[in-house]
C-alpha cells in the first residue's frame, strides 16, 4: 500500500510531535516537583531542566531552515514559529522558577542580580528579546509590520549567542557541555554567514554615516 501523505498532513503530523515533545517532559518535571522526587536540590533541577530546554528548542528552531532548503522540504517552515514559542515557553518557565523558588519573589534582589552578575544580564537580555520576537510572531502583526518584521527576527542569531554566553557563565566546573553548546551555535550561524555579514555590514554603515 502506497500512502501520499499531503502537505497539510505532514505539518500536521509534525507539529503534534512537537506538542507532546515540549509538554510531556515539562509536565512530568512538575510532578516530580510537587511530589518531591527531584533529588537533594530540586529548584537547581528545575532551573536547569528549563534553562536547557530552552536553549535546545532556540537551536532546533535554527535548524529548521537550513534542513529546508538542504533537503527542498519547505513544509519544515512552517513548525518554525511553533517551535520559538516553546523555546520561549521554556525560557519564561526557567526565569520564574528562578524568581518563584530560588528568591521568592524578592523583586530587588531580582533586579540586583540582574544588574551584579553578567551573566544574568546576559540572560536577560536574551530573554526580552525573545519575549518580543514571540509577541511578533502574531500574523497580524507580522502583516503590520512588514519589512521591519524579518530584520526584528533576525536578532535570533544575537539571542542565540547571548544565550551561549549565559550558560557558559552560569556554570562552574563542567565546561563540555557549553563549549559544546557553542560549537553548535556556530555551525548553525555559519549557515547564515553570508546574511549575517550583511547585516553587520549595513547596521555598521548606518551607524558610521550617523557619524
Ligand atoms: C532566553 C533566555 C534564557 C535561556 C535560554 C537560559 C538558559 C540557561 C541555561 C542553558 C543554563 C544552564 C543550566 C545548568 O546547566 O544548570 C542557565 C542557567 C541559569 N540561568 Fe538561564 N537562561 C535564560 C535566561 C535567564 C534569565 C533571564 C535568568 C534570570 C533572570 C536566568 C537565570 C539562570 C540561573 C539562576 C541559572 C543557574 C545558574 C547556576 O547553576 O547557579 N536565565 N540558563
Amino acid at each position: 500500500m502506497n500512502i501520499r501523505l499531503t502537505t497539510s498532513n505532514k505539518v500536521l503530523m509534525l507539529k503534534t510531535v512537537i506538542h507532546l515533545a515540549a509538554l510531556l517532559p515539562l509536565i512530568n518535571l512538575y510532578y516530580l516537583a510537587f511530589y518531591d522526587l527531584l533529588g537533594a536540590d530540586p529548584v537547581q533541577r528545575v532551573i536547569h531542566f528549563t534553562g536547557i530546554g530552552a536553549f535546545n528548542l532556540l537551536l532546533l528552531t535554527l535548524t529548521v531552515t537550513p534542513l529546508a532548503k538542504r533537503f527542498k522540504q519547505g513544509f519544515l517552515l512552517q513548525v518554525r514559529r511553533l517551535l520559538g514559542l516553546y523555546a520561549f515557553s521554556y525560557a519564561f518557565m526557567h526565569v520564574f522558577n528562578f524568581l518563584a523558588f530560588d528568591l521568592q519573589f524578592a523583586w530587588s534582589l531580582f533586579f540586583n542580580e540582574i544588574v551584579k552578575r553578567p551573566y544574568i544580564t546576559f540572560g536577560m537580555i536574551a530573554f526580552v528579546l525573545l519575549a518580543t520576537l514571540a509577541i511578533t510572531s502574531l500574523n497580524s502583526l507580522r502583516r503590520k509590520m512588514g519589512k521591519s518584521w524579518q530584520k526584528l527576527h533576525n536578532l535570533s542569531y544575537l539571542i542565540i549567542i547571548l544565550v551561549a554566553v549565559h550558560f557558559y557563565w552560569s556554570v562552574k566546573s563542567e565546561l563540555l557541555s557549553p563549549l559544546f553548546y557553542f560549537l553548535l551555535v556556530g555551525i548553525l550561524l555559519s549557515f547564515r554567514y553570508t546574511k549575517i555579514k550583511k547585516l553587520m555590514r549595513s547596521t555598521f554603515n548606518r551607524k558610521t554615516s550617523k557619524i
